[in-house]
């Protein structure tokens, strides 16, 4: 069975991408099939695995849009065990076509689950805000994992999603969708605040035990044109994307 995450929370900046292509990473270093789509205009998880946006001939504008187009049209792969459905700026037209001219949000699901491509895990990174891409994402997924950062707002977001991922379960046709749960991302344990936050938040909803700190090599990773498990494996970041990705198998 494919097992179809979609890592989505209302705000920016708080580590979404940067789950999607670590987690993805190590999965595929771990021998699992991994697919990554990119669903965000802004196409950071595509360009971070050093592809140009502008250049690639079909994105996932086109599994949203073109009934029957198949993922074998649109993929590339990156690395070994590592499939990418690319995102690109057309996606922000997408987005506009999609409600104007009244498409099925469920073209994304279709794909995914007609595939004859065969991946262990699937995982749908989503742009910022809550729009159709992120619903056409929660459609086709079969759970929500929501990083999120340990400020005072977090919750603001956290539940804008689990809201979400409720009414696209009982009221917009896909009943089976689960949440992961909250995956605490930036975590800077220097904060005061920030531990007094994450506890908050462990009472209020569920939330993973891995927490991916604050760790300068994320951020410098993709500026060497590297992953963090090539570019710093056993980093505090490196460390934690390992022990996410252990307990994100660990719960199938
Ligand atoms: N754990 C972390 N420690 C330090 N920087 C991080 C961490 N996670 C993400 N970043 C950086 O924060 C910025 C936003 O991350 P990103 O994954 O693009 O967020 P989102 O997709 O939610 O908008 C990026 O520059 C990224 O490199
Ligand atoms: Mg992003």
């Amino acid at each position: 069975m494919t097992r179809i995450l979609v890592i989505a929370n209302q705000k920016g900046g708080v580590g979404k991408t940067t789950t999607a292509l670590n987690l993805g990473a190590v999965l595929a270093g771990q021998g699992q099939r991994v697919l990554l789509v990119d669903l965000d205009p802004q196409a950071s998880l595509t360009a971070f695995l050093g592809f140009d946006p502008y250049r690639l001939p079909r994105s996932s504008y086109s599994l949203l849009m073109y009934d029957g187009m198949t993922l074998g049209r649109i993929l590339q792969t990156p690395r070994t065990n590592l499939a990418l459905a690319p995102g690109s700026i057309d996606l922000a037209t997408a987005a506009i076509k999609l409600v104007q001219e009244q498409h099925p949000l469920t073209r994304l699901r279709a794909a995914l689950r007609e595939s004859r491509m065969l991946f262990d895990v699937v995982l749908i990174d989503t742009p910022p805000g809550l729009n159709v891409l992120t619903v056409a994402g929660f459609l086709a997924a079969g759970e929500v994992l929501i990083p999120a950062q340990c400020d005072h707002l977090a919750m603001l977001g956290v539940r804008a999603i689990l809201d979400l991922a409720r009414r696209v379960r009982d009221e917009m046709g896909n009943p089976g969708l689960k949440v992961c749960g909250v995956l605490p991302t930036l975590f800077d344990s220097e904060a005061a605040y920030a531990q007094k936050t994450l506890d908050d938040m462990r009472a209020l909803v569920p939330v993973l035990q891995t927490v991916i700190p604050y760790d300068t090599h994320i951020t410098d990773a993709p500026h060497q044109g590297k992953l963090i498990l090539d570019y710093a494996p056993d980093s505090p970041g490196g460390a934690a994307y390992r022990r996410l990705a252990d307990e994100i198998r660990q719960r199938e």
